[in-house]
């Protein structure tokens, strides 16, 4: 208790030191301001600025027609990269200068300079707010295309912060001694704690959040789950409070966030990666470009043109909620929701009597969308009496949607009679159909009577929808003991999740994905990272995954190091991204677990510790079943890496790789034909390495070209001997043990000699020419059985009937050679 009451303390005692002590610049500011600076008017506190200085800057700015906001605008596609390159390229023969982003940024546009100035003086003798604000962001952000400069950021927000306690300053100032992004300040968690807390305490819901996860995952803290508790339910009586300010049914909670690297199959490409492959293959969006939304709305459309209800409403629905790629439009969404309508009612409202069988369900949800416009006034003017009628034209066939909203509207009396029974009766029944709002307002109404039971009941049938509200009940009962004994792990947890539902009242993802999305990494990198100091996962992820350098088969720029293109200087951190790494690894993302693993491995950001990067991989394949950790466990005792080198068991966990994942067939195929190899070659020149034990095959060998041919053909049969004859080889290891371990012991009497010819088939570069020339042949012949079996497919379609539906289910087993993503993925399997 002492210890939280010190935490208390020290933001004042720190408050005290800098508004005495820390000043940007070595004059000393009291002196001027008595010499009697010209404009001693200076530091009221309103919100227009009051500084002349600071207007005459704005002003100068305005006039200058600089955005305050580049919009993004780097080269990105084939040409844009080409002429990037090219670029680089004549600079690197013709020119021996600096890499290019230092000295031309420098030279700044001459009213940016005068702007500046007058700002300098303005903060300096004036001590203006406002002008120490604007210079922090111009240089933290780069605002007004001002050059970054993170270490004058750091100082300008210093001197805000202790001048006038800004929490918003005190919130930056924790953020840069959190990340130390851009050398702006030595990394330094405590001060980072401190600082937040003095800004929460303000407030400042981002440094409430950044707080609540540093106590909840024990960063720069201890772990104290009252104190996570504590900020969560700050930020989440926020959500909560933004979320019921909204039109009836409360805002719409839009899910900007969502992890970059899925885009490309995961952070191993697809189908090598925990997030493309298994269950999670066929998940909506995974991998899904916008060449394929357009694809979907063109067949809808086309499906809706045949005269389709069903595909009519969908478009409705998309055009409604909107979706990553396709912004809402409620006038399109409105009108396709009418053309359902039409099908079944006439314009009076009363049945068609020819109309399509069975689209009663339908036509019941569109008019309930209808009516939820109106209700919530979105595209049309709102209208509680239209809405009415829309409902009751759902009503009488059941559907939930308008059963909920009527419920609303005697709850809450919009248009009616407020009437809590009669709204209680009808959330009852949208409950009985499981929808998850009506849940949550019978919950909450079995609350007020006392009936905690079954209103926890109800609460977790809409948590199971993730329905925020839901949670948020669910928090607020563990978090007070109702019921029940408080339970503080639980109440953090649902607090977590609401809080991490409102994304709009504290970060911005809207804005990151937008740069990312343009191409510009830089850009997107510092929303992204605050998003992950407040604990979101994806962001985590992100920002790991934009820090990562190691991504491809072929290192380009290790063989031509001028070609390399420039990496800014922003995202070469890499003890940034283990970090990150390691925090999306807690949260439960495999995927970062192994690459966590490969940073320990390789000495990434950190020294060198196989131990470690074993745990990584123990931890991803035996209690995720992951496929890529089984194929790294595999190559570690392969190359005799943190464990003694062992063929046998190196082939024992590719095999497990292959028997986890199907996907992960080609980059396992490959690493066993080497493993074989290898052992071979061990075997041949009696080297010291346990060798595979093959069995007596039981079937006759096949020539190299009668390989080919069956792999070509069909693997199925392939694998399944193979199969089979593993599961023999278990029982025949017994007596080959015998005969191979007293094969060592003779080993171990050698002077080392074929210690060096086992030292030369490590040399890297003879490795990597194996695994290239392997993939390259493994490429062509999955390609040509690609071929035949896309042929063989397109004779099958033509006599069945040609629903263009086909390749939906088609992905999955692994990406056709050609594909850009086919690389990206043998990477992940080979590339160490
Ligand atoms: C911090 O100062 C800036 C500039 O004066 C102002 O715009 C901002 O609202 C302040 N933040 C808070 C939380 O007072
Ligand atoms: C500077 O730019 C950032 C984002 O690029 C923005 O969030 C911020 O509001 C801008 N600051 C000012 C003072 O305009």
């Amino acid at each position: 208790m002492k210890y939280i009451w010190l935490w208390r303390f020290l933001p004042l005692v720190l408050l005290f030191q800098h508004t005495f002590a820390l000043q940007p610049n070595d004059q000393n500011p009291l002196s001027d301001v008595a010499q009697g600076s010209p404009n001693p008017s200076g530091d009221t506190s309103s919100d227009a600025p009051t500084n002349e200085r600071v207007r005459y800057a704005l002003n100068v700015l305005r006039e200058a027609k600089i955005p305050v906001v580049t919009p993004p605008g780097k080269p990105s596609g084939v040409l844009g990269n080409t002429w990037h390159y090219a670029q680089e390229a004549f600079r690197i023969l013709f020119m021996n200068g600096p890499p290019s982003s230092g000295a031309a940024r420098r030279k700044m546009n001459p009213s940016i300079t005068k702007a500046v100035d007058a700002l300098r003086i303005a903060a300096l003798e004036d001590h203006d707010p406002d002008a120490m604000f604007l210079l922090a962001e111009m240089n933290f952000y780069g605002n007004f295309s001002h050059p970054q400069d993170f270490q004058q950021a750091f100082r300008w927000y210093e001197s805000l912060a202790s001048w006038d306690g800004n929490s918003t300053a005190q919130y930056m100032l924790g953020f840069m001694y959190a990340t130390g992004i851009g050398g702006g300040v030595e990394r330094d968690q405590a001060k980072a704690l401190l600082y937040h807390t003095f800004a929460a305490e303000a407030g400042n819901t981002k440094s409430e959040m950044t707080l609540a996860y540093r106590h909840h995952a024990g960063i720069g803290t201890p772990r104290n789950c009252d104190e996570a508790t504590y900020y969560y339910k700050q930020v989440a009586d926020k959500a909560i409070e933004y979320y019921r300010s909204g039109p009836p049914g409360g805002h719409s909670m839009v899910r900007e966030s969502y992890r970059w690297a899925d885009e490309e199959g995961g952070v191993y490409g697809e189908g090598a990666s925990v997030s493309s492959s298994g269950p999670n293959a066929l998940r909506d969006g995974s991998g899904s470009t916008e060449a394929s939304l357009e694809d979907v709305l063109e067949y809808l459309d086309l499906m809706s043109r045949k005269g389709e209800v069903k595909a009519t409403f969908s478009l409705g629905k998309m055009h409604y909620e909107g979706t990553k790629g396709l912004p809402k439009n409620y006038k399109k969404a409105l009108k396709y929701f009418k053309l359902v309508t039409k099908r079944y009612w006439n314009k009076d409202h009363s049945l068609n009597p020819n109309h399509p069988a069975g689209i009663e369900k339908l036509a019941s949800k569109a008019a309930g969308h209808i009516g939820l416009m109106y209700l919530r006034g979105e595209g049309v003017e709102q209208n509680f009496e239209t809405a009415y009628t829309w409902f009751k034209l759902g009503l009488a066939n059941g559907d939930a949607l308008c059963q909920h909203q009527i419920g609303l509207m005697f709850l809450h009396g919009y248009g009616v009679q407020k009437d809590a029974y009669k709204a209680s009766s009808y959330f009852k029944a949208a409950a009985d159909q499981d929808y998850p709002a009506a849940e949550t307002r019978l919950g909450a109404l079995f609350l007020d009577q006392g009936d905690v039971a079954t209103a926890t009941k109800y609460f977790e049938l809409a948590a199971r929808w993730g329905w925020m509200e839901a949670f948020y009940y669910l928090a607020e009962l563990a978090n007070n003991g109702v019921g029940r004994q408080r339970h503080c792990g639980l109440a953090a947890s649902y607090y977590k999740m609401v809080a991490e539902k409102a994304e709009a009242i504290h970060s911005s993802f809207t804005e990151a994905n937008a740069a990312y999305e343009s191409g510009d990494k830089e850009r997107a990198f510092i929303p992204t990272l605050m998003a992950a100091e407040q604990g979101y996962e994806n962001a985590q992820a992100n920002v790991a995954f934009v820090l990562d350098e190691q991504r491809s088969l072929l290192p380009l720029e290790k063989v031509l190091p001028g070609l390399r293109k420039p990496r800014p200087a922003l995202l070469r951190n890499a003890a940034l991204a283990l970090i990150h790494w390691t925090r999306s690894a807690k949260q439960a993302n495999i995927d970062s677990l192994l690459k966590m693993g490969d940073y320990y491995l390789s000495g990434n950001g950190i020294g060198i510790d196989s131990e470690k990067a074993s745990t990584c991989y123990h931890t991803a394949a035996e209690a995720h079943f992951s496929a890529q950790a089984y194929w790294n466990l595999g190559w570690m005792h392969e190359n005799g890496v943190a464990v003694e080198q062992d063929f046998h068991m190196a082939k024992r966990y590719y095999d497990l790789a292959l028997e986890t994942s199907g996907e992960a067939y080609l980059p396992v195929k490959l690493s066993l034909l080497k493993l074989r190899a290898r052992s071979s070659w061990n075997r041949f020149t009696n080297g010291k390495v346990n060798s595979i034990r093959e069995d007596d095959e039981p079937k006759p060998r096949r020539t190299f070209s009668e390989w080919i041919a069956a792999f070509i053909e069909n693997d199925e049969e392939e694998e399944a001997n193979y199969r089979a004859q593993l599961h023999k080889q278990g029982e025949e290891d017994d007596d080959d043990i015998l005969s191979s371990s007293e094969h060592h012991r003779l080993d171990d009497h050698d002077d080392g000699y074929y210690d060096e010819l086992d030292l030369d088939i490590e040399d890297s570069i003879l490795e990597g020419l194996i695994i290239l020339s392997l993939a390259a042949t493994l490429m062509v012949l999955v390609y040509l059985r690609q071929q035949r079996n896309n042929r063989q497919r397109q004779n099958d379609n033509q006599g069945a009937n040609a629903a263009g539906q086909a390749n939906a289910n088609n992905r999955g087993f692994f990406p056709r050679p050609g594909d850009p993503e086919f690389a990206q993925w043998v990477a992940g399997g080979v590339g160490h």
